[in-house]
């Protein structure tokens, strides 16, 4: 019985973690200027997950950039520990959104192929 209520909240910990890069990615507006699959004020999620990979060192070199990031983009003065949910959860979501867009341009070539066949 104790085991059954250790996994239980070590699951309900586990999604809480997940869900934390979410939560803090609304928090703290990200998608005002970014979005996952499109180019806006920033540079998408994909765009960003395609130029860093999505590595433990790719994480943590993207919390870096969050803090202090480049010249057009307010720095967050933020916990590390917080900066590296985001970076992880942004990553995560930008190679499957940059993934989703490859395989649509292929639906539309292969469109595009059998109307001229
Ligand atoms: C006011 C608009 C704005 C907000 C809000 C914003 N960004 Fe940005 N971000 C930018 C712009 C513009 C750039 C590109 C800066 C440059 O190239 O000089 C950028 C660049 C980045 C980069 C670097 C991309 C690269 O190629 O190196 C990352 C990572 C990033 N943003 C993540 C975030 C995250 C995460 C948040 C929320 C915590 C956020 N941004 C909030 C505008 C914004």
């Amino acid at each position: 019985m104790k085991k059954f209520f250790f996994t239980l909240l070590s699951l309900y910990t586990l999604s809480y973690a997940a869900d934390k890069g979410a939560y803090l990615v609304q928090k703290y507006n990200c998608l005002s200027c970014h979005d996952f699959s499109q180019k806006r004020t920033g540079p998408s999620f994909a765009e960003i997950a395609k130029k860093y990979g999505t590595s433990e060192r790719a994480v943590e070199r993207v919390a870096r950039i969050i803090i202090n990031p480049p010249s057009f983009m307010p720095p967050f003065k933020i916990p590390f520990s917080q900066a590296k949910k985001i970076a992880q959860y942004i990553l995560k979501e930008g190679a499957k959104a940059a993934k989703e867009k490859k395989k649509h341009t292929d639906d539309e070539y292969i469109d595009l192929w059998s109307e001229f066949h």
